[in-house]
């Protein structure tokens, strides 16, 4: 797909990988952006970035986990004309204490984020480019954590996997509706993700897995997110964004 001129949907666009992709649709010629997150304040910033690269902005709050206000902020866009690309990028990681020793709450709420609002999403997204018979492409933020077990969050690793299993069975959408769904699985990027594994900072285990690899940016993985937007080819599929060996001192 050809992003000049569409119109586009982030999910946590407030900070990290979701604010550069909103900032690269931007660059790439998107007529409109929608950057929403829990934090309005954040996505407002990351609208007058997008406003200074010539497009459109719009910032909404948004908890992607309330279903409801997921569903009433696809019904606005679709409203205003609709969305060409959707981009479910919102997530949480567990957080301390290590697995088993979190609460099933906090459990509750990393499946609701990270899975049911990025399935969700992926449906009210595919429901209005229907409609207008419209050919989209929605990409879905999973990890590198989708594709291995890891005893360090294991509920996060399930999330990513189901959420990864999803995006690839939606391949035939392409066939049905020319609606394309795709992931992106980055690897350890530099966001504010990192510091919340262990709370205020990264956990011990990411900081010795940190110290051995090149640390992503969060515009490597936009790059990511772009090519699956425009590559046609593209459906059911996702992309690795992995990190290199850190380079020998
Ligand atoms: N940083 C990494 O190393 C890494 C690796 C693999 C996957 N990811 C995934 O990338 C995605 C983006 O994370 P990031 O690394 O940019 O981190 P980040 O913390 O910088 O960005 C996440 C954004 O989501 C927002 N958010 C959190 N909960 C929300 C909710 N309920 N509703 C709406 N917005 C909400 C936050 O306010 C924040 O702006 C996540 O899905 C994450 O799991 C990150």
């Amino acid at each position: 797909m050809n992003i000049k001129d569409k119109t586009a949907l982030v999910t946590g666009a407030g900070s990290g990988i979701g604010r550069a992709a909103a900032l690269m649709l931007a660059e790439a010629g998107a007529a409109k952006i929608i950057a929403a997150d829990i934090n309005l304040s954040s996505a407002e910033e990351t609208v007058q970035q997008i406003v200074s690269r010539g497009a459109k902005g719009v910032a909404r709050r948004i908890d992607v986990s309330d279903l409801a206000a997921l569903e009433e902020l696809f019904a606005e866009a679709d409203s205003a004309g609709g969305l060409d690309i959707v981009f479910n990028n919102a997530g949480i990681v567990s957080g301390p204490p290590q697995f088993p020793d979190g609460s099933v709450a906090r459990m509750v709420k990393l499946v609701s984020i990270n899975l049911t609002a990025m399935m969700a999403g992926t449906k009210f997204a595919v429901e209005g480019m229907r409609r207008r018979g419209a050919p989209g492409a929605i990409v879905n933020t999973a990890s590198r954590a989708a594709l291995r077990p890891s005893a360090a969050d294991p509920a996060y690793t399930a999330t990513k996997a189901g959420i990864l299993m999803f995006t690839r069975s939606c391949a035939d959408l392409k066939e049905r509706f020319g609606i394309r769904v795709n992931a992106v699985c980055p690897a350890i990027t530099e966001t504010g993700m990192l510091a919340a594994t262990g709370g205020s900072a990264p956990a011990q285990w990411l900081q010795t897995a940190m110290a051995q690899v090149r640390i992503l940016s969060p515009e490597d993985i936009a790059r990511a997110v772009l090519d699956l937007i425009e590559d046609e080819s593209k459906s059911g599929e996702y992309i690795l964004v992995d990190n290199e060996p850190a380079p020998a001192q």
